[in-house]
C-alpha cells in the first residue's frame, strides 16, 4: 500500500516524481504530496488523487533537481491533508514519506512526548521520521548514521525516503517489507515501490532487500546493511516497456487487461507448453521434482482473487496428480501456529509478490524448513526472490485494482504444474495428459472467441446494476470461479455478493432468494452437469434471477435462466479458464453502469504490503 518516487539528478525532478506517482495511484489513492529542495524545503499534500494536488499547486514555483512523492492508503489517521505525505520534521529540515505500518509507534510518541515534541497528524510516519531527527541531534551524529540507529529499534514495516534541506542532493532510503526499486541513470537515480515510474529513463535497476538502507545521490548509489556494512546494488535489466503500463485506447486499465487475455495467457504457455511434443517445460518445477513427487502434502498460502487460484489447484493437483493439498488465508496461517515440516512444500500465490501476509507466511514456513515455491507476476518482486523454485504467470504490469489477466495467469501456471508433476509421478494417463495439453494450448483463441461477445455482457449487466445483492453458485472446479465472480462484483460495484458451493446453497443461503435476488450460475458443462441444473431448479422455484455461464451447446440451461453466456466448449479442469471472464466483464460493466471509478474502486489497493 502506498506508492513512493523520488528523483535525484539533472532533471526537472516535480514532472518525473508526478508521473510516477500517476503510475503507482493503484497502491493507494487517498491523499498525495510531495516534498522538493529549491532554496529550501518546500511540502505540498492534499487529500485526493494525484491530479487534484496537481491542480492545487498550479503557480507554484515546482523547479528542483530533487523531490520525493508519495501516493496514500490510510493505516495510521484518516485521510486528510494533514495526514497525507510527506511530513516535515520537528526543525523543519527534513521530509519523508513512508509505506507500511511502525508497530511500535505508541512506545516511541510517548518518550518524544516526554521530551516536549509535538505532532502535526495521526501517522506512525511523523513519528518516527521526529525519532530520526532527535537521535541526530543528541547523538551528533549524520542523517544516515540516525536512521539506521532508528530502524534497529522499530518494529513493523516501511519503505522510506527522506530529503535534508542542508543536504540537497541527496535521498535516503531503506526498506523492510514494503518494496523498493533503485533506476540507475547516467548522473541520476530515481526511486519508486516498482520500477514504472523510470521507465522511459532506465532498464536498469536495482531492487533494495529487506534490512537495507541506500545513500542516493545523483553520481552515486551507496547500498549499506543496518550494520553499516556496504553491499555491492545488483543491477537487473527491466524487461518492460512503457506501453505496457498505459492503456492503449481503453477506457480503463480492467477491461484493458480483461481484452488482454489471449495473448497473456499464451505469454504463459509459451515456451513452456508444446501440446504437439507432448512436452511442458517449467525449470522450477523440474528442479524441485522429488520434492513434488514424495510430497506427502502441499500448503498453498495466498490472498483474495490469488487464494481463489489456489483453491482451484487444490482440486486440480488433488485430482490429476494425487497429493493432498490445504489451501491456507495467508493472514491466518501466518499466526495460527500451523504444522509445517522440513521439507513440506509451500506454494504461495501472488500476483504482485509484496501481499504482506502472503510474505511473512512463507518467512516462518521457511524458517521451519519447508521448500517454498512461488506463483507470482512481478518479476524481482519479494515473494519472487524469498521462494526455492516458482513460475512467473508472465502477465505483464497489472494496473486496474480488481485482478484479472494475472488470475487466468496463476490459472495457467498450476495447469501446467499439475500435468507436469502427474506425468513425472505417473499418476495421469498418455492420453489424457495429451488431451489436458491440446486443450490447454487451445485456450488464448477460445478466450479470443469468447470476448467478441462482450457486449452481451453489457446488456445482462445494464439489466442487473439496481441489485443489492448478488449469489454466485458453482461446483467442482467452478466453484473457485464462483468465488472469484463474486469478489470481483464487490470490487468494482460495491454490490454485497456471496460465492457458494452450488450445492451447500440450500443449507443457508437459499433463504435470501427472491424475485430480486441475481444469482449468477457458473455451470459450463463437466461432470456436475445435471447436478448444477437441479440447484438452478431449486433457485428458480424461489422465483430468484438466474444469470447463467454455459456450454456452447448446452440446451437444458437456456430454458431455466433469465439469461445466458456461452462459452467454448472445454474441459471440466480447463473449462475456469473460460467461465471467469464473462464474470470479470460482469462486474466490470456493472461497475461503470454505477458510475464506479473501477480501476481504483474505494477503500482498495492493488498490493497491500500490511498485515
Ligand atoms: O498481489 P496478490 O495476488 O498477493 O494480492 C492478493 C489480494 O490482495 C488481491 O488478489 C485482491 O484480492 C485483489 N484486489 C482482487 O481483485
Amino acid at each position: 500500500m502506498c506508492g513512493i518516487v523520488g528523483y535525484t539528478g539533472p532533471r526537472e525532478a516535480y514532472p518525473i516524481v508526478i508521473t510516477g506517482l500517476k503510475r503507482l495511484e493503484y497502491r493507494g489513492y487517498d491523499s498525495t504530496g510531495v516534498a522538493l529542495l529549491n532554496g529550501g524545503l518546500k511540502v505540498y499534500k492534499k487529500k485526493g488523487r494525484v491530479a487534484d494536488l496537481e491542480e492545487n499547486i498550479l503557480g507554484k514555483n515546482l523547479h528542483c533537481n530533487i523531490a520525493i512523492g508519495h501516493t496514500r492508503w490510510a493505516t495510521h489517521g484518516e485521510p486528510s491533508d494533514r495526514n497525507a505525505h510527506p511530513h516535515t520534521s520537528a526543525s523543519g529540515k527534513l521530509a519523508m514519506i513512508h509505506n507500511g505500518i511502525i508497530e511500535n509507534y505508541a512506545q516511541i510518541k510517548k518518550e518524544l512526548l516526554n521530551k516536549g515534541y509535538s505532532f502535526t497528524s495521526d501517522t506512525d510516519t511523523e513519528v518516527l521520521l521526529n525519532f530520526i531527527e532527535d537521535i541526530r541531534k543528541n547523538n551528533d551524529c549524520n542523517l544516515e548514521e540516525a536512521v539506521r540507529v532508528a530502524l534497529k529499534r522499530i518494529t513493523g514495516a516501511y519503505c522510506i525516503l527522506l530529503i535534508d534541506e542542508d543536504d540537497p542532493e541527496t535521498i535516503i532510503a531503506a526498506r523492510k517489507g514494503s518494496p523498493l526499486v533503485i533506476g540507475v541513470g547516467k548522473g541520476e537515480h530515481f526511486l519508486g515501490s516498482d520500477a514504472s515510474p523510470m521507465l522511459e529513463y532506465t532498464k536498469e535497476v536495482v531492487y533494495v532487500n529487506d534490512y537495507e538502507l541506500a545513500i542516493v545521490r545523483p553520481n552515486e548509489l551507496i547500498l549499506k546493511n543496518l550494520g553499516n556494512e556496504k553491499i555491492t546494488p545488483f543491477i537487473t535489466k527491466l524487461d518492460m516497456e512503457l506501453a505496457a503500463i498505459e492503456k492503449g485506447g481503453y477506457d480503463h486499465f480492467m477491461l484493458k487487461e480483461i481484452f488482454e487475455q489471449p495473448s497473456t495467457i499464451h505469454d504463459c504457455l509459451r515456451g513452456r507448453l508444446d501440446a504437439a511434443a507432448g512436452t511442458i517445460t517449467m525449470s522450477g518445477v523440474m528442479n524441485n521434482i522429488e520434492h513434488f513427487k514424495n510430497a506427502s502434502r502441499i500448503i498453498i498460502v495466498a490472498c483474495g482473487t490469488s487464494w481463489h487460484a489456489g483453491l482451484l489447484a487444490e482440486y486440480v493437483i488433488e485430482e490429476l496428480c494425487r497429493i493432498p493439498v490445504e489451501v491456507e488465508y495467508a493472514s491466518e496461517f501466518r499466526y495460527r501456529n500451523p504444522i509445517v515440516n522440513k521439507g513440506d512444500i509451500i506454494i504461495a500465490i501472488s500476483q504482485s509478490g509484496e501481499t504482506a501476509d502472503t510474505l511473512v507466511a512463507i518467512e516462518r514456513a521457511k524458517e521451519n524448513g519447508a521448500i517454498i515455491f512461488g506463483i507470482v507476476n512481478v518479476v524481482g518482486s519479494s515473494i519472487a526472490r524469498i521462494s526455492d523454485g516458482g513460475a512467473y504467470t508472465h502477465a505483464g504490469p497489472e494496473i486496474g485494482v480488481a485482478s484479472t489477466k494475472a488470475f487466468t495467469g496463476q490459472l495457467a501456471v498450476i495447469m501446467m504444474m499439475a500435468l507436469k508433476i502427474a506425468k513425472e509421478k505417473g499418476t495421469i494417463t498418455d492420453d489424457r495428459y495429451n488431451k489436458l495439453l491440446m486443450e490447454l494450448d487451445a485456450v488464448p483463441e477460445k478466450v479470443d472467441a469468447l470476448l467478441k461477445s462482450a457486449d452481451l455482457i453489457k446488456i445482462i449487466a445494464e439489466k442487473y446494476k439496481g441489485a443489492g445483492d448478488a449469489l454466485f453458485l458453482g461446483r467442482g472446479y467452478n466453484f473457485p470461479i464462483a468465488l472469484e465472480g463474486a469478489l470481483k462484483l464487490k470490487e468494482i460495484s460495491y454490490i454485497h455478493a456471496e460465492g457458494y458451493p452450488a450445492a451447500e446453497m440450500k443449507h443457508g443461503p437459499i433463504a435470501l432468494v427472491d424475485e430480486n435476488l441475481p444469482v449468477v450460475f457458473v455451470a459450463t458443462k463437466d461432470s456436475y452437469h445435471e447436478k448444477i441444473v437441479s440447484n438452478m431448479q431449486e433457485i428458480k422455484a424461489r422465483k430468484g434471477k438466474i444469470i447463467a455461464i454455459i456450454t456452447e451447446g448446452d440446451d437444458v440451461i437456456p430454458g431455466l435462466a433469465d439469461d445466458v453466456f456461452y462459452v467454448p466448449t472445454a474441459d471440466e479442469i480447463i473449462a475456469p479458464l473460460l467461465s471467469t471472464i464473462p464474470l470479470q466483464l460482469l462486474s466490470y460493466y456493472v461497475g461503470i453502469a454505477k458510475g464506479v471509478d473501477v480501476d481504483k474502486p474505494r477503500n482498495l489497493a492493488k498490493s497491500v504490503t500490511v498485515e
